[in-house]
Formats: C-alpha cells, structure tokens, sequence
C-alpha cells in the first residue's frame, strides 16, 4: 500500500494531537506486542512452566538443587582445549547435539558460546564482530598454564572444574553433566548459576516440515501473524534460553531501555511492584510510552548486573534478535546445583530467565568483583566512552522546529541577550526540503552556510537531524545513488527494495549491513558531499530503531532482507547502531586529520558509546516523566551508556514554569544536556518564563558551565576506566544496603550527590540522605554537614540540593561566556573539600576539546591531592613527553589556577606559600566574609595548570 507524500506524517501528527488532547496521555498498547502475542516467548514459557512442573512432581521446588531440565552433557565429550572448555549437551529426546565452548579471558571473565554441533545452516554471527572490540578478534585471554581442569563424581554425577584466577581470588567453574548447568564460583561461593532452574531451551535448526501432513508441533513455529501483519519465518524456530541467576543478591540493574526503576522488578511470582510482563529489549518507536513499565524502548543493552554489599558481578548477553527478560526472586534458594544436598541456605537470589529469537547464544560473565573492576572487563569487551568533542558537554537549545535561519540567529542572539551560555542549536526534520536529508528547505534556509558561520562566530555549533528513511524519489541523488548501487534493505523474497513510510511518506532505508552501503553513507556527510554543511554542523539520527509507520510494531517486519540474506529479526537490535556508526565516521573523516564526530541517536545497543550520545526519547512534560528520567539514565550509565540524558521540559505537553526550572536544575546533571519541545508546543526558551524563572534557570546552566572541567575530567576517567559517569548511590557506597534502590538522588562522578526536587510544590521539604562516615558540603553555602546524616531540607526554586563529598577537589571555571570554547583558556578554580581527616584528591584533564591530538599526548592531567595542608599538583602517569605535548602546554602556558578554595578545615589558616618551578612565594589568604570559618581562599596563587606545583598553608 502506497500513501501520499505527506499523509504519514499527517497521520502521526493527528495521532499527536489527539493524543495530547487527552488527560492522562497513554501508549496506544494494540500496537505493541505482550509477551503472549510472542511465538518463541509462548514456546519457552510453556517449557519452562512445563520444568517447573516436573519439579514439583519430584518433589523439588522450582529453586531446589536437582531440577527437570532434560539437557545432560554426552558422556566423555568434555575436554580442555587451551583456553576453552568444550562440552557437547544434548536434549533427552532431540538428540541434535549443541557444542558448548567455555572460553576463560583475562580479568576473570568467562565467556559461553553454543549452537547446534553440526548445524543446518549458518546462524547469525555478525553481533559479536560489530559489538565487541576490534569485533573480538583480540580479546585476551587466560594463559591456557592458568587454568586447571578437574573431574569428579558428587553424589553419582560427574563435575567438570576448571580452576583459573579472576581480577582478585582464585575462582573457578564447575559444570555438571545431568543436568547440563554451570556455576560461577566467586569466592567460594556459587555466584552466578546458569541452568540451576533448569529452563536452558535450545530451538535447534530444522527442515521445515513437508507438504506430507508432516506437523511440527511447535506454537507459532514457521508463521506468525500480529494484527494484519504476518511474519514468514522462513527458517523456521531457532530461539534459546537460559535462567541466569545471582545468588546472594537481591538487587538486578542495568538492561536500559525502560522507563522503570533502577533496581529491576520481579517479572513473576508476584509480590509488591511487580511487574505482570517481563522486561523486553526490542528497539521500538513508542509513541507517548508508559511509565513504570518493562515495555521495550528506542535503545537496548543486555548487560545486567547484580551488586550486594561484598561485590557486583555482570551478564553480558551479547545477541542483536528480540529478548525478553523474566526476574524472579526468593528470599532464600539452595547454593546451585553442585552439591545437590537440597539444603536453603540464608542466601537470597535474583533469578533471571533470557529468551532470544535467534542468533548464536554467546554469554559474557563479569566478576567484578567490585563496580571499578566490573566496568573494566565490560570496557575490555565493548570498548570504553571515547572522549567526546568538548562542545557537546555544553547545553542544547533545541525545538522541532526552529522555523528558519531568521528565527535560529534570533534564539542565538536572545540567548546571548539574556547571557545564558550554549553551545548548539538544533535543526528537526522541517529544515529539509520535503525531509530529503542532506538538503536546505532554500525558502527558509536560504544561506545555512552564513547561518553557521554567525553561529561559530561565538563558538556556537548547529546540529541537524539526518533520519535513516530515505525519500523514494527519483529525482533525489540520495535515493537514486543508494538505489543503482543497490544499497537498500531489500524485501521478503529479496526482489525489491524494502519499502515502508514515515516522514516523507514512501521511504527506503539503507543496509548498513553491507559495508559498501555504509561507506557511501559515511561519505554523505563529507563537506563536499553534504551541500550547506561546515565542520561546525553535527548530527542527529532519529527514527533508527527503525521507525516504520506502517510496520508491525512501528518497525520493519522481521522477515525482510538484509545484506547476506540475514533478516531484520537477525539484527534488529543493532540496525541503529550501524547508522549511528556510519555517521559518526562520516563526521569524523570529513577534514583532515580527524576531528571528533558528535552523533546522538535514539536507537543503541551495547557498544553505541563508542559513535556518541543517545537520549531517553518522547517524553512528557509533566512531574512524572521529570521524575522517571533519573532512573533512566542512570540505568543507562549502569550498562555502559554514559553519553545520556532526558529532553529537559519534556518533548510532548507545555511545561510549567516551575517544571521547566526543576527540568533545567536536573538536566544539567544529565551528561548530556538538551531542552527539546514537539513541534505542537508552545515555544519555551528560558526566557519565555520571565522571572523569577528566567534567573533559576540561568543560575542553572550557568552551574553546567562551571562545572565543564569537572565533566570533562569525568569523561576522561570513562574513556580509560569504563567507570560510568552518573552513578547509582550503591556504585560509590557499596555496603550502603539501604540505598542500593535508590533511585531519586545520585552521584555525578566520586564528589557530587545530586538531590533533585521533582515535586509540583517547591515548599515540600526533600529527603537527603547523606551517606557513611564522612563531611558532606553544600555546594553553593559551604554549610558542613556530618554524616550518616538523614533529613529534610527545605528546597524553594531558587534553591537546589547539591553536596560535595568531603575528600574531594573539583575544578571548575568561574567566568561566564557565551560557550564551552570561549571558556577554553579561561583560568581554573580548585575547591578542596576536605575529609575528616583532612585530606582530598582529584584530578583535572584539559586538551584542545576537538583533535585526537590527544592520543599522541597533547593534554594536561594532573593528579591533585590535598594532605597535611598542602596542595600538590603532580602529573599523571599518562603524561608523556612528546611534540604534541609540548605544543599543547605551549597553547595552555597563560591557564593558570585562579583562585584555590579550601573548605572544612578545623584549624584557621592565614598563610599560603607557593612553590612552582623552584620559585617560592607567600601569598595572604582570605577568608569568605560571612562563611563558615572553616573556608578559606586562596586569591590567584598564578600557578599554571600544566606545571608541577605545591601549595603550604598555615
Ligand atoms: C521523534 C523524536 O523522538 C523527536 O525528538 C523529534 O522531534 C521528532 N521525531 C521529529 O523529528
């Protein structure tokens, strides 16, 4: 069926409106798939509940250590084979054998691959060579010498144990053979059990049964149909899944994308909050999404982890088809299978049931054991955040849409006008001509090169929107390029190109499959290739999940052609990510040498931190949606997603004024930072709102700004550590058992806890909690405060609840500009918070924000501590001597530390004496007039920011 030109968008906008003109606005559930409407989801259920049965019937509870599962390992198929352990695991009465391959990698990480032994035919592989680093060709592995394995007969049955080091302890794995499980056994204890519940389920490859009345009894098996759309599954079933279950935890996180709580919900076997559907990953375009769901949003990352007070362990469950995820939990389970004494132990266990519908099964198991470790070895696997361009830490003005070039300056200028700093002004899909990406609307953009250029002029950059769909017009170069080389998703049989609608009506959607399709699509956004474009336009990727107006579940059928004959089922989960990679290299190499590209997109998987940053999508502009955006995106953080954050205001719906102000003072703790309005809202600048509003959220931006260094620094840290940006309270107090749900206040880095107020009423005190046994400091006052330390504070609009951990020094820029690039060679201030002890450490991290320069040494890192009241300033040991280094602290020779402000000594201070470069001088200090005597400042001690220098006081 064909639409006109602009009906589909139409439709989608009267959907707005309608939608919107109702209180209480609501996902349109019909099209959206339950786990019940899911074929392989129905399948594995059946089975499981089936096991589950049979449990019973033997007279074992579900958790107890002997379940039903009919798969055993063939008898004297087990053997070591350097760094892997082979297995062949077989169904009772299937008899397709699967080979089961345990590989141990460095840092203790344990990797599971299996699939049919002898396969019918290929399954899809690709997932791990566009996921893992270097797509997995380098992952390093345990010395084979390391490892050891064993065999012997518990209670009749055989063991294998393979004995090898992780991160800190001797760990090792076992594997019974009947049934088939395995145990991760971390510090003596069983950890992480794969199988103990027995609902291992593996779809093997088969013939499709012939026109003989031959029946293959399997529910939904060969065809499936959802409301008018049926999926073909020419290749018939070929789904697994396995129970993972964390024993000894209580708390699961991680598997973004939902609008849910950080500590993931039980999905069955009720109880309070519990969910009556599991959690999907499935990247889909919903429209006016739910609350408090485990529905399936724009972005999916299998990564899970599991933290109680002695470690935090992880799954990676790297496969790109649809996945549902059950969380079952007990109070008290038996300690695995190993052992089969059937005894409870006092451990308490988060279960979690995998369901994917096809691929290759490949499990990662991460022993942490603590968080820093844990993102190690995530980081080892997918790669870490690389540094972003330094401009994109800055705050995002956009609307969809600014009407034309006339309308971008004046938001330019107002914001300039009312001296609120940004750093980019963003283009939606009616700056185009007819939403051909890569074009002008010439009506309204007249001269986007001029446009760009009065932007740069101040350091402000222009984002525009570039959508996957591709306009099907032959008269569009785009279209007609991508379509003689035959670079489209093709349809079901592979004859044509796949077609559907969504903003310019018929559309077609390149392959980045095929890496040719790819390629050419990098080269698009080259400057001689994107007309109006200059190296100061990035991009936005909308709409990547993909959105398909008239597909099943706004996407694209399943069964349609991908490059190799793969079909979209195989890769529907890193389709957004191909694009997100395609543009990102396109941006990076379009001036030479390399520049860092900015992309956000709104579809992800595991491994998008590496092209840029994503946002949590349609949101609304109400307290609820204000409210829910801190859990995202610190769920989002929690699976290595740190480039993140929410559309401050709310995309759908006019905020309040008093909303918008509490959406600015949040939003500028997200790591990334964008107001974002539908196009049916009232225009909502900050200035818009008058004062007092104006002022809060002026103050607001004006605290991203200063703060930019400490960002920066924080993005440094990500970039080698893997360790994520925002941080749930459990991540920086591991042993805090009460906080390790809570998700209202968090932790931006080691030093600041954020404490928001998402409440209508700004009289309504907050609860703060201020966790162990250190000094806590308001940020703004200074005020010191003694912790464990639970109360209430007031929180008037002006007022926002941010403290400082004592222990630590934050660097900051003081001076107001219009831009993160006018601030670039502006002086430092340090605050030294101090501990109880009296002591602090930091650290800073300065290059040129744009280059990779960096990487040949081009930056200044120092480590900064604070220790018998001295303030030492030492290199770090990344530094190193080289041209680029020197160059770089040449540009940086006239940035110096401005100002140096000590705060929570007990013993008065009144004299400073500086050392740098051999020279010493004595500097007055300064006490803050009506502040706590306990502050102190030390007025421009001219040190430089790339020296090695030291500060005495008295
Ligand atoms: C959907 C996106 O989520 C939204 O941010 C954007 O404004 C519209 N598409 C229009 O491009």
């Amino acid at each position: 069926m064909k639409l006109k030109r602009s009906t589909a968008s139409l439709l989608y906008l009267a959907a707005t409106v309608s939608l919107l003109a109702q209180v209480g606005l609501a996902v349109k559930q019909e099209d959206f798939k339950t786990s019940e409407q899911v074929a392989f989801y129905r399948r594995h259920r059946a089975f499981a509940d089936g096991v589950a049965k049979e449990s019973q019937l033997l007279g074992k509870s579900v958790s107890a250590s002997q379940t039903a599962s009919p798969y055993s390992v063939l008898q004297d198929s087990v053997y070591l084979d350097g760094h892997t352990l082979v297995a062949s695991v077989q169904h009772g009465t299937d008899k397709v054998p699967l080979k089961l391959k345990v590989s141990f990698l460095d840092k203790g990480i344990v990797r599971i691959r299996g699939q049919e032994a002898d396969p019918l035919k290929p399954r899809f592989d690709d997932t791990q060579k566009l996921v893992l680093r270097d797509g997995g060709a380098n992952l390093k592995y345990a010395s084979a010498g390391s490892l050891q394995l064993t065999s012997e007969a518990v209670n009749g049955e055989t063991v294998h144990i393979v004995s090898f080091r992780d991160a800190n302890n001797t760990a090792s794995l076992r594997m019974t053979e009947r049934p088939w499980t395995v145990e991760y056994v971390l510090n003596n204890k069983p950890s992480i059990l794969l199988n103990s519940k027995g609902l291992f389920h593996f779809e093997h490859l088969r013939e499709k049964p012939g026109a003989d009345g031959e029946v293959d009894g399997a529910d939904g098996a060969w065809e499936e149909t959802f409301r008018s759309w049926t999926d073909t599954k020419p290749r018939g079933p070929e789904s697994f899944g396995l129970d993972i279950s964390f024993s000894g935890y209580e708390h699961v996180y991680g598997i973004p994308e939902h609008a849910s709580s950080l500590s993931l919900k039980s999905t069955r076997g009720g109880g309070k909050d519990a969910y009556s559907q599991p959690y999907r990953l499935y990247n889909l375009d919903v429209f006016e999404h739910d609350l408090d769901s485990p529905m399936a949003l724009y972005g999916s990352i299998p990564f899970m982890v599991a933290h109680n007070a002695e470690s935090t362990v992880g799954v990676f469950w790297l496969n790109a088809a649809e996945t549902w995820i059950d969380v079952t939990r007990e109070k008290s389970s038996t300690l695995g299978n190993l052992f089969r004494l059937g005894t409870a132990s006092k451990e308490p266990t988060v279960s979690t049931h995998w369901i994917s519908e096809s691929g290759v099964m490949d499990i990662f198991l991460l022993p942490g054991p603590s968080a820093a470790d844990l993102y190690r070895q995530y980081a080892e696997l997918v790669e870490q955040t690389p540094l972003p361009r330094e401009f994109a830490l800055g705050y995002h003005q956009c609307r969809w849409n600014y009407l034309d070039q006339v309308d971008v300056l004046a938001v330019n200028d107002k914001l300039q006008e009312h001296a609120i700093p940004y750093d980019v002004i963003w283009l939606d899909i009616e700056h185009t001509d007819g939403k051909r990406y890569f074009t002008w609307d010439s009506g309204k953009f007249p001269d986007p090169v001029a446009m760009q250029k009065k932007l740069a002029y101040n350091g402000h950059q222009l984002v525009t929107v570039v959508d996957p769909h591709i306009k099907r017009d032959t008269e569009y170069r785009i279209w007609k390029e991508a379509n003689d080389n035959g670079y489209f998703v093709k349809n079901k049989e592979g004859t044509d190109n796949f077609q559907g609608w969504c903003w310019p009506g018929d559309s077609n959607w390149v392959d980045y499959l095929n890496p040719d399709a790819a390629s050419w699509i990098s080269s698009q956004f080259h400057l001689d290739k994107y007309n109006g474009s200059t190296p100061n336009l990035f991009v936005w990727n909308d709409m990547n999940e993909p959105s398909v107006f008239n597909g099943p579940e706004i996407s694209m059928d399943k069964d349609i052609k991908h490059y190799g004959g793969w079909e979209h089922r195989d890769l529907h989960n890193i389709f957004g990510m191909l694009y997100h990679k395609a543009t990102a290299d396109g941006l990076r190499t379009r001036e030479s040498p390399d520049k860092r590209p900015f992309v956000l997109s709104r579809a992800y998987f595991a491994g998008s931190q590496r092209y840029g940053a994503v946002w949590t999508g349609d949101n609304a502009a109400n307290w609820e949606h204000l409210r829910a955006s801190i859990p995202m995106v610190l769920s989002n953080n929690v699976a290595g997603m740190h480039f993140v954050g929410a559309d401050v205001g709310g995309f759908f719906g006019n905020p309040t004024p008093e909303l918008m102000t509490r959406w600015y003072q949040l939003g500028i703790w997200y790591p990334f930072f964008r107001a974002h309005a539908h196009i049916d809202t009232k225009r909502r600048e900050p200035w818009v709102f008058g004062e007092p509003y104006l002022s809060h959220i002026r103050n607001a931006i004006r605290e991203r700004y200063r703060l930019l260094p400490y960002w920066y620094t924080l993005f440094r840290e990500a970039s080698l550590t893997g360790m994520p940006l925002v941080r749930p309270m459990w991540m920086e107090f591991p042993k805090e058992t009460s906080m390790f749900s809570e998700d209202s206040s968090f932790m931006v880095g080691s030093a600041i806890l954020v404490v928001p107020a998402t409440d209508a009423d700004a009289n309504q005190p907050i609860d703060v909690r201020l966790p162990t046994q250190e000094n806590w400091y308001d940020i703004h006052s200074h005020a010191t405060y003694i912790a464990p330390l639970k109360r209430q504070f007031a929180s008037d609009l002006a007022t926002t609840l941010v403290f400082a951990r004592g222990g630590s020094i934050i660097p900051t820029r003081e001076r107001q500009r219009g831009s993160s690039e006018l601030m670039r060679r502006d002086p430092i201030t340090l605050y030294v918070y101090v501990s109880r002890t009296g002591t602090a450490t930091g650290s800073l991290y300065l290059d040129d924000g744009e280059t990779y320069s960096y990487q040949n040494g081009a930056f200044i890192e120092r480590e900064l501590s604070f220790e018998n009241a001295t303030l030492t300033s030492r290199p770090s040991p990344r530094t190193k001597l080289s041209p680029e280094q020197l160059e770089f602290l040449k540009a940086m020779s006239k940035v110096r530390v401005e100002r140096v402000v000590i705060v929570g000594m007990r013993n008065p201070l009144t004299k400073a004496v500086v050392v740098e470069n051999g020279q010493t001088r004595d500097i007055e200090l300064a006490y803050a007039g009506s502040k706590l005597d306990s502050e102190c400042t030390i007025r421009d001690p001219a040190v430089l920011v790339g020296n090695d220098w030291e500060i005495t006081l008295s």
